[in-house]
């Protein structure tokens, strides 16, 4: 069973909603893709977890997770280091944005991007137009809640599917790589 008894949502015992399509396509790329990875919305760790598991039977590679939330993000730290991989891990605590142009102004570049912090249309944006800066050639960047349902709502918070298609759809140099879970996967081939 899962989450909540929902048989469709991952219960590895940490806090957090991500379809087991979700979970299973985040160690699948983490696992195969070359180079560091980032998170963006780290919350109690979940997705953090996944990533750090991967990474270890990788046997190679960093995660920089990034979070606002102070509090979330002390859960996350201490189910992240009960669990395989956490030596891989550093947590920041940052906004977004701000951190994705700190890590472009320090040159750094990496081979698997999740992008789950705030599912709005201008956090969406501001995150999906830095890739092309972040990415190495070749690699993935995977959008959460790109298929969820408030995106169609001009009403709703969310605006995920339509900052992506406003970035990295009319940027020749992204690939779509199709849905899996609620999520979009795109990959960056200057
Ligand atoms: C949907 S949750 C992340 C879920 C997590 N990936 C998991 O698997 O459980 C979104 C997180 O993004 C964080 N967040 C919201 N706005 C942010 C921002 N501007 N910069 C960084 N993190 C942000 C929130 O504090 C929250 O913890």
């Amino acid at each position: 069973m899962g989450r909540f008894g929902l048989p469709f949502l991952i219960d590895i015992g940490i806090d957090g909603f991500l379809l087991k399509a979700d979970a299973l396509k985040l160690h699948e790329m983490t696992r195969r893709s070359s180079g560091n990875i980032l998170e963006l919305g780290t919350h109690k760790g979940l997705s953090t977890s996944i990533m750090a598991k991967a990474l270890n039977a990788r046997g190679s590679g960093q995660l920089e997770t990034v979070d606002i939330d102070a509090d979330a993000n002390a859960v996350a730290r201490t189910n992240v280091a009960a669990r395989e991989g956490a030596e891989r891990v550093t947590f920041t605590l940052k906004d977004a944005t701000l951190r994705l142009d700190e890590l472009i102004a320090e040159g750094h570049r990496f081979g698997f991007v999740f992008v789950d912090h705030w599912h709005g249309y201008q956090a969406t944006h501001e995150a999906a137009s830095r890739m092309a800066s972040v990415l190495e050639p070749g690699g993935f960047v995977f959008f959460h809640d790109y298929l969820g349902a408030g995106n169609a709502d001009p009403g709703h918070v969310y605006g995920v599917y339509q900052a992506v298609l406003d970035t990295i759809c009319e940027d020749e140099r992204f690939a779509f790589y199709g849905n899996f879970g609620c999520c979009g996967l795109y990959r960056y081939l200057p």
